[in-house]
């Protein structure tokens, strides 16, 4: 007997389909509970590797493995029904060869059942997001401000402020495009270069700090929810649970200490011995 869900999951294709149609909603999520309310809400669900700072930690997300990348996939997986779930091949797991990547890409989608991956990298991973697309796994590219770089980088600056020094940035997304991504995220750079990218290529771009110009937009969940001790200047705040979740431990501590925590009698309707 076979067995079928009677929701449909979003494909890479349908987000594809998305160039200049309704913009792309996508969020971050890393575990099963917030990507069922994520969900409700978003066309895909990247598990991001910012899952290394935001979950772990970490001042950068280099150290984040493969295995953690697949575990939270796995979990946002089981938590989701309908958005595609897009996970992040994390720095390592794809640079080194175009036949690397397509082994980590496998393992991804194999053990996670995501419905494609994200890499960093534009003219640099063309041969390698063709190699994948060829061989049926959906590529998301990255552009921009690419954290993983970030050791030769020095810092996590927006790129492309001066018109001078759009070009590469130019040619990284015409290249992630004709390679056959199915979408690109357009990261930390200027108004005008990212309306210039999102007219002149034809995927969907989708900006992290890149304005409203691109045909789509995602943030990290808890940066945007209040609960990052250091979200990027460029975050709209859409709600502050970090001080809600303090008081909610705060009123839990102080009952037990003071004897006030509720005992078993509300739930089995016992009497205290007396
Ligand atoms: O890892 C991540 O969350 C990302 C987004 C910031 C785009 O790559």
């Amino acid at each position: 007997m076979s067995v079928q869900s009677t929701i449909k999951r979003k494909t890479a294709p349908d987000i594809r389909a998305r160039k200049n149609a309704e913009p792309i909603v996508m969020l971050t999520s890393y575990h099963a509970h917030t990507a069922a309310l994520v969900d409700r809400y978003c066309d895909v669900i990247l598990v991001g590797d910012s899952l290394g700072n935001v979950m772990h930690g970490f001042e950068t997300t280099v150290p984040v493995t493969l295995d953690m990348m697949i575990l939270q996939g796995h979990a946002v997986m089981r938590g989701s029904q309908q958005a595609l779930v897009v996970v992040d091949m994390p720095f390592g797991s794809y640079e080194a060869s175009k036949e690397q990547a397509f082994h980590s890409a496998v393992r991804i989608l194999k053990e996670t059942l995501c419905g494609a991956v994200k890499l960093e990298g534009g003219e640099r991973m063309a041969e390698t997001i063709a190699f994948l697309s060829d061989r049926g796994i959906p590529v998301m590219g990255h552009i921009g401000l690419t954290p993983q770089s970030i050791n030769t980088l020095g810092s996590f600056r927006a790129q492309g402020r001066e018109e001078g020094s759009w070009e590469p940035i130019e040619n990284d997304a015409r290249a992630v495009a004709q390679a056959g991504a199915f979408s690109v995220v357009v990261e930390a750079i200027a108004e005008p270069l990212a309306r210039k990218i999102t007219e002149t290529i034809d995927i969907p771009t989708i900006g992290i700090g890149a304005s409203a110009a691109c045909d789509g937009q995602v943030l990290v969940l808890e940066d945007m929810l209040g609960l990052s001790p250091r979200a990027p200047k460029f975050v709209r705040r859409y709600g502050n649970l970090g001080p809600m979740i303090e008081a909610a431990i705060e009123g839990y501590a102080t009952d037990v200490r003071s004897r006030a925590f509720p005992g078993p009698e509300h739930v089995y309707g016992m009497k205290a011995k007396g």
